[in-house]
């Protein structure tokens, strides 16, 4: 069956289409590389031994969209990554924010209703909860108000994509609240390419080991944690990218025609920050350099996830360790050679 992947050589799109593949699907890519590059095709050929079905295209064009859809007869769902999602960029644009994240989730719907497609699924964040009361987080907890127009766009999709299936369109969709993803394939022929300097925590801890970065900032030790830095849930992107495949399975299995659904994609554990630095340099053998820095405006304090729902609804859970995604992302770093910082 034909998947479509919007975002499909992005960080999670490109994992996924290689756990598509090998779950027996046939996934057919659309990308404009906005924040991804050619060259994730080339590292994609190399691990399946193939070239995926790919098409260059920006998912608010509607008509490219139509045209995927009429020229890939039977597409049997699609799962959407494609969007923006620099949380401090997105305070500075934000109609650059509600503009592609909304806007393409529009131009999906409207064309993937017309071409009779059922199945999709959604890429969502543990963001809609903000800074939760207790945890783990389970999928009962209400959504907050959000911290950035990143955030909110994630949220107003998940609220679109509700009235959509509430209005009687027939689709099943199924909202997947990442935690944080993080790693690489263990090929070390894709993995994460942030462009500039990174935002996230892993990627730029491994460029501070390459030399790429002189220095981490570890955004506050005042927080009211056991070593005081923030604590969230890393999971490996190739645990993240199999429970795509079953959420497409889950929604392949149901007799209904409509449906929405949302679930946690996380470990449940909990990492600090200072836990992060530390099992680094335990699995590269690399001293990092760090300095403990202000707080980051609009950083929750601790958030990790209940499992249970994924694991019930779907029969997924992860069965990759925080070392194994910095050991992966470590090695992909690594064969991304020198850089001029
Ligand atoms: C946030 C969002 C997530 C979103 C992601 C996109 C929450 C809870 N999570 O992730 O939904 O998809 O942004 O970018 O809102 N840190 C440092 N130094 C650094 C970078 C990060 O100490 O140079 C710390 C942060 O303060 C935080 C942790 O590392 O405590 C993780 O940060 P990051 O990787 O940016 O992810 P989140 O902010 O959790």
């Amino acid at each position: 069956m034909k998947i479509l992947v919007t975002g499909g050589t992005g960080f999670i799109g490109s994992h996924t289409v290689v756990e598509l593949v090998k779950a027996g699907f046939e996934p057919v890519l659309m990308d404009n590389f906005d924040n991804s590059q050619a060259s994730v095709l080339n590292g994609l050929e190399t691990i399946l031994g193939f070239r995926p079905s790919f098409y260059e295209a920006d998912c608010n064009d509607a008509a490219a969209f139509a045209e995927i859809f009429q020229k890939e007869s039977n597409i049997g769902g699609v799962i959407h990554f494609a969007a923006h999602k620099a949380v401090g960029e997105s305070v500075q644009l934000p109609m650059k924010y509600y503009r592609n994240n909304i806007g393409s989730l529009l131009s999906l719907l409207e064309t993937a209703k017309a071409a009779g497609i059922s199945n999709l699924v959604f890429s969502s964040s543990c963001t809609v909860y903000g800074e939760p009361s207790q945890l783990p987080v389970d999928e009962s907890f209400p959504i907050l108000p959000a911290q950035s127009p990143y955030g909110n766009t994630k949220q107003i999709c998940e609220e679109i994509l509700r009235d959509a299936v509430a209005s009687g369109m027939d689709f099943r969709v199924l909202s997947l609240r990442y935690f944080n993803p993080i790693g690489a394939h263990p090929s070390a022929e894709i993995g994460e390419l942030p462009i500039g300097v990174p935002g996230n925590l892993v990627p730029f801890v491994v460029q501070t080991a390459a030399g790429w970065r002189t220095q981490l900032s570890v955004f506050g030790d005042d927080y009211n944690t056991a070593d005081g830095t923030c604590i969230r849930d890393y999971i490996h992107v190739v645990d993240i990218a199999k429970a795509h495949v079953k959420a497409i399975q889950y929604l392949n299995s149901k007799a209904e025609k409509s449906l929405y659904d949302w679930v946690n994609l996380g470990t449940g554990k909990g990492s600090s920050v200072l836990e992060v630095v530390n099992a680094f340099e335990k699995v590269s053998g690399q001293k990092l350099n760090f300095k403990i820095a202000e707080r980051r405006s609009g950083d929750v304090e601790k958030i990790y996830a209940s499992t249970e729902k994924a694991e019930r609804v779907l029969g997924w859970k992860t069965e990759l360790s925080l070392e194994d995604a910095l050991a992966d992302a470590w090695r992909w770093q690594q064969k991304l050679g020198p850089k001029l910082v």
